[in-house]
């Protein structure tokens, strides 16, 4: 590994005799020593057990979760957090499948309960459709795993293709031992639902991770565009078709260059959001479409790419001013950090897993450049360079050089900073909460929150130099010269209404879709009267919609002065057929 400190030049006996110093070995059996140490060895076993404790049926705080069900936190009131989130989930399952691939082989049964449950969950009909119609945007169900009914920001577009990605690891890694067939008939029918959901629905807005803008969110694509890479290349080994996969990937990589503002990532566009889009979602994003083997390409943001290092130091130094635990920290030293700075959910406070992202991206920055054996400094990435190495100037530093082991060593130690961080509000019993108090450090909102947990165990895993494999960014880093989006699919329907009208009155469809005026009276279809008669009072349209849309509608009758008569509540709702060009028709009656 590439943790040549100054540190190696000492004795062993000096290293081990420090009082918190329990030296790791690195992935290259050299040892380095730092105070974070021991807390990272049992703060990794802490979270390992954090994990398995909230997951069912036989998690000690996931009583009455199913099989396979990973519960976002046992905390059942202030905030109820007794569902199990798709996006959640599959990052948890990301984090335990890297942890069996390296090893632990324990983990095997819960990962295959894993896959049988989120097969099952693909089948539930719930709010943002059926499994065919956009079902799989449902951010989340309950530990049951039924359908949780109530309002809620939907769809979420992430969940799917975390959840490929998570099961690709798992059945590359069947693949190549002995575990074809499982592959083949178990794991990838339930990839395949997750692609075709993605390459449906990546071009159109959804919740962004927080659930709280609908935007086109820099995760939700970042993880779209590694799970199309990937899954493509997985059909292709197992002999199966992942239609539009290799067409869709090009085009998500081109729209999310679009994210970069020149200094930093907008985390959410396509919305009037209001804020600066310094998010730690563009540093999750960084951190789960690591490729270990990728250049720090700015095109795919790698976690060493300058791009995303310019975009760490915007988006952690965003926290620098709003949070009263990181006053008087000096700029280059690592402080707590949330999820965006105007945030005010429980008035806006660090997160666990925010923190420990801000870490993660650097170790695995560090593994990049150890393995391309050098550090390149633009204009871009200076002044995140220069706030931990004041000296730091534009250059490609080779990994022989003692620039390079001097930048390395500030990165490592910058990264073990945020872990510092996190440890020093970390309660005794290793217990990660989502949040800490702004001003006490306090933990905050829900207790044990299994994502906590799962970001402390790949935080963990990076700095030991263990990464995950290849998705093939290498090959996949190119976007297109123009970007097309998704070619609209759209689906007849016929709206036939059997509504008695006087002479003068005309009958319109109006409802929730751009294409039905958005509620707007103005704006809604007309209906023809062409085969009206006294006997058969017949309206009706041909109107093209978006395919494997629900949505909801009503009829109005419009009188010649301009009023409007509509029909009585509750709204209609109807869901358009799913292949391009299709067609439906409904047969209401006014009411
Ligand atoms: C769809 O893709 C196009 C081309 O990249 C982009 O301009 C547009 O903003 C995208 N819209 C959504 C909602 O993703
Ligand atoms: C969010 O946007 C999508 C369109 O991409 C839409 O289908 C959905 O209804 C919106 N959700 C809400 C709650 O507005
Ligand atoms: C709708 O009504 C028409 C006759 O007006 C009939 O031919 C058709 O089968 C009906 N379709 C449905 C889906 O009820």
């Amino acid at each position: 590994m590439l943790f040549t400190s100054v540190l190696r030049a000492l004795p062993a006996a000096l290293l081990l005799g420090g009082a918190q110093a329990s030296p790791i070995a690195q992935a290259d059996g050299e040892i380095r020593s730092s105070p974070v140490d021991s807390f990272v060895k049992t703060q990794t076993e802490i979270s390992i057990a954090g994990v398995l404790a909230n997951t069912g049926p036989d998690g000690s705080k996931a009583q009455g979760a199913a099989a396979g069900i990973v519960v976002a936190s046992p905390s059942r009131s202030d905030p109820d957090y007794w569902f199990t989130w798709t996006r959640d989930a599959a990052l948890t399952y990301k984090a335990l499948i890297e942890r069996f691939i390296n090893g632990d082989t324990s983990l095997r049964q819960k990962i295959d309960e894993y896959v049988t449950a989120q097969a099952y969950l693909q089948g539930v009909s719930n709010p943002s459709g059926e499994p065919d119609t956009g079902g799989l945007g449902e951010p989340k169900f309950k530990v049951d795993r039924t359908a949780f009914t109530g309002s809620w920001g939907r769809p979420q577009r992430d969940g799917p293709p975390l959840r490929a990605t998570a099961l690709t690891i798992y059945a590359n890694w069947l693949v190549a031992n002995g575990g074809s067939t499982q592959a083949a008939d178990t794991v990838w029918p339930v990839i395949a639902k997750d692609l075709a959901y993605t390459v449906r629905y990546w071009n159109q807005t959804g919740f962004d991770l927080w659930e709280e803008i609908n935007s086109s969110s820099f995760f939700t694509l970042s993880a779209s565009h590694r799970a199309l890479v990937e899954g493509a290349a997985l059909a292709t080994k197992l002999g199966k078709t992942c239609d539009g996969c290799a067409a869709a990937a090009p085009q998500v990589l081109c729209f999310l260059q679009t994210f970069w503002t020149g200094s930093h990532i907008d985390s959410n566009i396509n919305v009037n959001d209001g804020r600066t889009g310094k998010d730690v979602n563009s540093i999750i994003s960084s951190i789960h479409t690591f490729d270990p083997t990728a250049k720090c390409t700015d095109a795919t943001f790698q976690p060493c790419s300058s791009r995303a290092l310019a975009n760490h130091k915007a988006v952690t130094d965003s926290f620098r001013s709003v949070y009263a635990i990181n006053r008087g920290i000096p700029q280059g030293q690592a402080v707590a950090v949330g999820r965006y700075s105007e945030d005010v959910y429980y008035n806006g406070n660090p997160w666990y897993l925010a923190t420990l992202a801000a870490a993660e991206q650097l170790y695995s920055a560090a593994y990049q450049w150890n393995r391309q054996e050098s550090i390149r400094i633009d204009a871009v990435s200076l002044s995140f360079f220069k706030d931990i190495l004041p000296g730091a100037a534009v250059g490609t530093y080779a990994k022989d050089s003692a620039t390079y082991t001097s930048i390395v060593n500030a990165v490592r130690t910058y990264a073990d900073g945020y872990i510092a961080i996190v440890q020093k509000y970390t309660p005794s019993n290793g217990g990660l909460a989502e949040q800490f108090d702004k001003a006490t450090g306090t933990p905050l909102s829900a207790v044990d929150l299994t994502w906590s947990y799962a970001a402390f165990l790949t935080a963990a895993e990076r700095r030991d130099g263990v990464v995950t494999l290849s998705w093939d960014e290498a090959a996949n880093n190119v976007p297109p010269q123009t970007c097309t989006g998704t070619p609209a699919c759209s689906s007849k329907v016929t709206f036939n209404v059997r509504a008695t009208t006087s002479v003068g009155q005309d009958v319109f469809v109006v409802g929730q879709l751009t294409q039905l005026g958005n509620w707007s009276p103005a704006s809604g279809q007309a209906l023809s009267a062409s085969k009206y008669t006294s006997s058969d009072p017949l309206w009706t349209a041909d109107i093209d919609l978006p395919a494997a849309t629900v949505f909801e509608y009503k009829y109005i009758k419009k009188n010649q002065d301009g009023t409007v008569v509509w029909e009585s509540d509750p709204n209609r709702r109807f869901t358009t057929t799913s292949g391009c060009g299709s067609t439906a028709v409904v047969n209401d009656t006014w009411r």
